[in-house]
């Protein structure tokens, strides 16, 4: 018999803490598992990334990505602002520049009137500051070779890269960036980005800095997206993006990162690398981003469409997820659609 008065199970030795303890009593209603719940999603906590095209009212479906579009700076404006509306934190503007506008240098990334620059601006104009702006700092949108940086001898070369990469940063907030979010990898790059921007007057502008961030087959659709793919033809970033097999040196990258100033540091791509994020949250006390990329959105969104997965419930439960290894914010292609989820 099961004495339940006194906790006890005749018929388990040892007094162990079981049935005292049911951990299930905290589960038994909705109320309680909210009330107990220890991490939460809002829409604040999201940053949705935009791919912008060059004409008015135009759009592009991007197959790689069902339901991701590439627009115009005139439709990317409207998105920001219905973003905004629905609470969203920020957006991520990546440009799709005209082949005609790219170089061996990349020089058209310093150029005033370039996309990302427009797109900038009329999203500035029409949302003001209730929506972050943020813009990659990198050259591979505007290099014929699809590389983040400037190539000599065939290698990617840091400190005359690290240059441009000022110029660009300080370009993009001059346009109205409000974030800057160098993905570049290069060696050193947030001190002299931090202090370039310091240097124009934008010392209040945040740097987000794509600390460790993985040389991943992941990345495969934006390349799509963007049509960067064909410019890097075969070739790879392994020489500055990390190896997927470590994990210390992602400590080391964002160790010196906060040192040269980084106000928020992001782990990229995210659930192969919720363990990244996790020993980074509970090593430095600095916001963590999380990048949900383009082939992790491509694996989401056509398991769902063979009707293999539930589509909001697995992507909720990949937000909270991430929310729960230490990220405050989460860069997903799935933001606007979880927004409305939210509001629901
Ligand atoms: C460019 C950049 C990339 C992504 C964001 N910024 C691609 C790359 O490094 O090749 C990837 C985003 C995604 O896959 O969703 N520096």
């Amino acid at each position: 018999m099961t004495d339940f008065l006194n906790n006890r199970c005749e018929n388990r030795a040892g007094g162990a803490a079981y049935p005292r303890t049911r951990l299930r009593r905290n589960r038994r209603w909705p109320w309680l598992r909210d009330m107990v719940q220890e991490t939460w999603l809002t829409p604040a906590n999201l940053i949705w990334p935009l791919f912008v095209i060059e004409g008015e009212n135009r759009r592009e479906a991007v197959h790689s990505m069902p339901g991701v579009e590439r627009l115009s700076v005139d439709l990317a404006a409207a998105a920001a602002s219905k973003a905004a509306e629905l609470g969203i934190g920020a957006v991520a503007i990546f440009p799709v520049t005209p082949s005609a506008y790219k170089s061996d240098d990349g020089r058209h990334a310093v150029d005033p009137k370039n996309l990302i620059c427009q797109a900038t601006k009329s999203i500035a104009a029409s949302v003001g500051d209730r929506i972050g702006i943020v813009c990659d700092v990198a050259l591979d949108p505007y290099t014929t070779h699809g590389q983040d940086g400037i190539v000599r001898d065939e290698y990617v070369v840091n400190d005359e890269t690290i240059s441009v990469l000022c110029d660009q940063a300080v370009n993009q907030a001059r346009a109205g960036a409000t974030m800057i979010a160098p993905s570049d990898m290069m060696d050193g790059r947030i001190g002299a980005i931090r202090d370039a921007l310091d240097a124009h007057g934008y010392q209040h502008i945040p740097i987000l800095s794509y600390a460790a961030k993985y040389a991943s087959a992941y990345y495969g659709p934006f390349r799509d997206a963007v049509g960067s793919a064909k410019n890097l033809g075969g070739a790879d970033k392994k020489t500055y993006q990390m190896n997927p097999a470590n994990s210390d040196e992602a400590i080391r990258e964002v160790e010196l990162d906060i040192q040269e100033g980084a106000d928020m540091i992001m782990v990229k791509p995210g659930m192969p690398y919720l363990d990244i994020v996790r020993r980074l949250h509970d090593r430095f006390p600095v916001p963590i981003a999380v990048y949900q990329v383009s082939g992790e959105y491509a694996m989401l969104k056509f398991a769902a469409q063979a009707g293999a997965l539930d589509e909001q419930k697995v992507v909720l439960e990949s937000m909270i997820a991430f929310r729960r290894a230490g990220a405050s914010a989460i860069l997903t292609y799935f933001a606007h659609d979880i927004a409305c989820w939210l509001s629901e």
